[in-house]
C-alpha cells in the first residue's frame, strides 16, 4: 500500500507542492529515500526511525521506499522529516490516511519525537490554503502559520505523540492564534540632530518619494545618525506589504516568535558583506539583506569599504526589484524592493574638502576611494548630498522643535498623494515617485515654463546625462508632492537640483 502526504519545496518564497509517497513492501529489509534529496533531507531517515522509536514504533523489517514527487524538483532543508513520518504512520495503520488528504505538512523531528522548528511555515500555510488544505507544522511555528487567515486549519504539535492522540481524538489540538505585534517601540527621534537641516531636508525627501539617499561627509558628522532616524518618518507598512516582508522572513527562518511588524524593515549589513550575504544564496538557497530589506531600507554605511563586487550586485535587483540567484539546476528569485541608504566618507583620510584641511596624499586620496563605489551604482542614486561636519556652536543649542512625528505625517501625506495619482494613471503597480522612469515621469512632472527653462540652463551647465535629467525630474515630483502642489515649479526644480549637486569633495555625481 502506498500512502500520500502532501508537503512543500521552496522555490524563492513561493511553495511548491511535494507528494511525499512512502511504500512498505515485503522483501530485505531497507529504507530507501528518492526523489533529488539534498544532504539534510537524506539523513531525515535517521531521524525518523529513531523519532518513531521513541514514541514506541519500531519500523517493520520489510523494504521501505520513500519517493518525494515531482523526482526532478531538488529538495532542500529538514522539513521533510515529519511528512515522511507521518506517511510512514499512515502506511502502517496508526494514522487514517483519509485525515491526511486535508493537510500540508512541514516540520523537523528530533530523535526523542518532538517536532522543531523549521523555516518557512507561512509561506507554507498559504500555499496550504490555496490548494484547500489545513497545515500542520511545528508547535514554535503555529503563531507564524496563523497568519496566512482565520479559515486555514492549522495543527502545531510539538510531539508526534500530540500528533497520533490528535488523530485518534484523545487529546484535540487548538488552533494556534496569531500574536499581535508592535508592542510600541521607541525609534531613535530626529529630534536629536543638531543643525544639518539640509541633511534632514534630504532624508525627509528619500522617505517621501522612496528615492536612494547617499550621505557623504567626514567623519562625525552625524551620517550614520541620520540614516538610523529614517525608519521613525517611514509610514507603517499596511497588510500586503507586511504579508510579502514576513513570508521572506519566515523562508529565512528569521521570524522571531511568530510575531509580525508593521515597521519596514530597516537592514545595515557590514561591509565585511558577502555577495550571497546581500543577494541571498549560499549552500541552502536563503534570502539576502537585499530581499530582507523588502519594503524597507538597506543602509550601508561605509560604502567604498564594501568589495566593488558586492555593490555591482546591487544594481539589477535596484531596477527589477528582485534578484535571482543561480543554482546548480534552477534559478531561485527573491523579491527585493529596497531603499538604498549610503553613507561615506569623502576619502580614506576622511577629511577632503573640509575648510582648513589638506589631505597628505592630495587628490588620489580622494580619487582612489571615491573610485571604489562605481559609476552605475551612482547614478542609481536620486538624493546625494554633503553632511558637512556640525560645528560646537550648533551643538550647544536648544534641541530644535521639530522632530520626527512631524515629519512623518508630511511624509505620509506625500504618500497617500502618489499613490492616488499612480492609481489614476493605471499604474497601480507603482506606488512611489522612485520607481516611475520614462515616458510616466514626463507626463506627470514636467514643469512649467519657468521650471523648464531652468532644468535646460542647468542640464548645460554641469552636463546632465539622460538619466540625471530624469533623477531630477523625480526628485522635483516628490518635493511637489510634498507641497501640495498639482505641477512642478520651478522652486521644486530649483531644490531637485541642490541634490544633486557636484560635491566638491570629488568626482561624485554629475
Ligand atoms: N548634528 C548632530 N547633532 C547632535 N549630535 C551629533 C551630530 N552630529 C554628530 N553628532 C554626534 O557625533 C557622533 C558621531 O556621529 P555619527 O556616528 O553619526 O558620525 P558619522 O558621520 O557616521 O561618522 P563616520 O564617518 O566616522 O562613520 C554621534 O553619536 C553624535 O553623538
Ligand atoms: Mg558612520
Amino acid at each position: 500500500m502506498t500512502s500520500h502526504v502532501a508537503t512543500v519545496a521552496f522555490r524563492g518564497i513561493e511553495a511548491v507542492p511535494v507528494d511525499v509517497q512512502v511504500q512498505i513492501t515485503p522483501g530485505m529489509p531497507a529504507f530507501t529515500l528518492v526523489g533529488l534529496p539534498d544532504k539534510a533531507v537524506a539523513e531525515s531517515r535517521e531521524r525518523v526511525r529513531a523519532a518513531l522509536t521513541a514514541i514506541g514504533l519500531a519500523l517493520p523489517a520489510k523494504r521501505i521506499t520513500v519517493n518525494l514527487a515531482p523526482a526532478d524538483l531538488p529538495k532542500e532543508g529538514s522539513h521533510y522529516d515529519l511528512p515522511i513520518a507521518i506517511g510512514l504512520m499512515a502506511a502502517l495503520g496508526i494514522i487514517p490516511s483519509e485525515f491526511l488528504e486535508r493537510y500540508t505538512v512541514l516540520g523537523e523531528l528530533s530523535l526523542d519525537g518532538s517536532i522543531t522548528a523549521v523555516a518557512g511555515s507561512l509561506p507554507a500555510a498559504v500555499g496550504a490554503n490555496a490548494r484547500g488544505h489545513g497545515l500542520i507544522c511545528p508547535g514554535p511555528c503555529g503563531a507564524e502559520a496563523a497568519w496566512a487567515g482565520e479559515a486555514v486549519d492549522i495543527l502545531a504539535p510539538d510531539t508526534l505523540v500530540q500528533l497520533v492522540n490528535h488523530f485518534k481524538g484523545t487529546q484535540v489540538l487548538s488552533r494556534p492564534r496569531v500574536i499581535a505585534a508592535d508592542e510600541p517601540v521607541k525609534l531613535p527621534d530626529l529630534r536629536d540632530i543638531k543643525g544639518q537641516e539640509v541633511a534632514k531636508r534630504a532624508l525627509e525627501v528619500a522617505a517621501a518619494g522612496g528615492h536612494n539617499l547617499l550621505m557623504v561627509g567626514p567623519p562625525g558628522s552625524g551620517k550614520s545618525m541620520l540614516a538610523q532616524r529614517l525608519p521613525s518618518i517611514l509610514p507603517p507598512m499596511d497588510a500586503l506589504e507586511m504579508l510579502e516582508v514576513s513570508m521572506i522572513a519566515s523562508v529565512a527562518g528569521a521570524l522571531t516568535g511568530g510575531t509580525l511588524s508593521h515597521r519596514r524593515p530597516f537592514r545595515t549589513p557590514h561591509h565585511s558583506a558577502s555577495q550571497a550575504a546581500l543577494v541571498g544564496g549560499g549552500q541552502r538557497a536563503l534570502p539576502g539583506e537585499m530581499s530582507l530589506a523588502h519594503n524597507g531600507v538597506l543602509f550601508l554605511d561605509e560604502l567604498p569599504e564594501f568589495q566593488p563586487k558586492v555593490l555591482d550586485s546591487l544594481r539589477q535587483p535596484m531596477e527589477t526589484f528582485q534578484t535571482v540567484i543561480a543554482r546548480a539546476n534552477h534559478h531561485v528569485s527573491y523579491p527585493a524592493r529596497f531603499q538604498l541608504v549610503a553613507a561615506m566618507n569623502p576619502c580614506r583620510c576622511g577629511h577632503a574638502g573640509t575648510p582648513g584641511h589638506t589631505c597628505r596624499r592630495g587628490p588620489r586620496c580622494v580619487d582612489d576611494y571615491q573610485a571604489r563605489v562605481s559609476g552605475p551604482l551612482l547614478d542609481r542614486i536620486d538624493l546625494q548630498i554633503e553632511v558637512p561636519a556640525v560645528r560646537a556652536l550648533e551643538l550647544s543649542l536648544p534641541a530644535p522643535k521639530e522632530g520626527s512625528a512631524d515629519v512623518a505625517a508630511r511624509v505620509a501625506r506625500a504618500r497617500a498623494v502618489q499613490a492616488g495619482r499612480y492609481q489614476s494613471l493605471g499604474a497601480a503597480h507603482l506606488r512611489l515617485n522612485a520607481e516611475a522612469d520614462g515616458e510616466l515621469l514626463e507626463s506627470m512632472a514636467l514643469p512649467d515654463a519657468s521650471g523648464l527653462s531652468l532644468l535646460q540652463d542647468a542640464a548645460e551647465m554641469i552636463g546632465l546625462t539622460a538619466r540625471g535629467y530624469h533623477r531630477v525630474l523625480r526628485v522635483a515630483r516628490t518635493l511637489a508632492d510634498l507641497d501640495g502642489a498639482g505641477d512642478v515649479g520651478r522652486v521644486h526644480i530649483a531644490e531637485a537640483l541642490t541634490f544633486r549637486q557636484k560635491l566638491s569633495t570629488g568626482r561624485l555625481a554629475a
